[in-house]
């Protein structure tokens, strides 16, 4: 859509109804300034809270974040723990924020292999927003894409014929606006497992910036270049 449709319909002046993040570089961050990799996910933490506020503002239906994904057991124990104690913590303090903002919480992935006061934490807060009208805040967990569609597929053989429509309908996003525009924050340049089917015709943005020092200017920047970009769709 242009952005002069966009605001003809209503919609914000960019035209995203759906943005997607692959929050990368927190490692990298802390190396940087020679702090515990720890430091390094708080602060992500940190740059998730301000992003998630700014996203009503910037007229978003869904922000979908990359939290942690079904790749990430490789890491080591400690590791693991602190991004579990952080989304716990998170979870915790935003709760009310989110029910009183409006905010629709929703994961995508496989959450309930998740430790059992983490689901119950979740389910929780799931419930109390799901109601909500806002902005969808989606929360990637424990989320592997290959694994998303093979489950989907399989759902899908269930009820009758594969096909492409059917199949989309029991991806975890279903109930989500396509993916308009796809994130990368630290200068990586590949998609790790994250929205592949959704993708197809998402745009893409990469930028060097660890995801710690992301603001709301750099969404803002990226939705800016979202706007210029002609979508074609295979058409001319
Ligand atoms: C992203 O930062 C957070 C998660 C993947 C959970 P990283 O921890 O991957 O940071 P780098 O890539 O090592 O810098
Ligand atoms: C992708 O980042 C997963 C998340 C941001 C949660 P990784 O840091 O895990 O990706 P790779 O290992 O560099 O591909
Ligand atoms: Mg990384």
């Amino acid at each position: 859509m242009t952005a002069s449709a966009a605001s003809i319909s209503g919609g914000a002046d960019h035209g995203a109804r759906h943005v997607a993040i692959i929050m990368d570089g927190n490692g990298r961050w802390a190396k940087g300034r020679h702090l515990p990799r720890a430091v390094g996910h708080q602060r992500g933490v940190e740059a998730v809270r301000v992003l998630a506020r700014a996203a009503r503002s910037m007229g978003l239906e869904a922000l979908t974040l990359y939290a942690f994904s079904s790749e990430n057991w490789r890491r080591p124990a400690d590791e693991i723990s602190d991004l579990m104690g952080l989304l716990k913590r998170f979870i915790r303090s935003d709760i009310e924020e989110f029910v009183a903002n409006g905010v629709r919480l929703k994961i995508i992935g496989d959450y309930r292999a998740l430790s059992a006061d983490i689901v119950a934490l979740l389910d929780d807060a799931l419930a109390r927003t799901a109601g909500n009208r806002g902005t969808t805040l989606v929360i990637a967990l424990n989320y592997g894409s290959q694994a998303e569609i093979a489950r989907a597929a399989a759902a899908a053989a269930a009820k009758g014929p594969i096909t492409p429509e059917t199949i989309e309908a029991e991806l975890d996003t279903a109930d989500l606006p396509p993916l308009d525009l796809l994130i990368r924050t630290s200068g990586e340049v590949r998609l790790s497992n994250f929205l592949l089917w959704q993708a197809a015709y998402a745009e893409m943005v990469f930028t060097d910036v660890l995801w710690p020092d992301f603001t709301p200017a750099h969404l803002e920047e990226a939705l800016a270049a979202f706007a210029r970009r002609d979508r074609r769709y295979g058409g001319r």
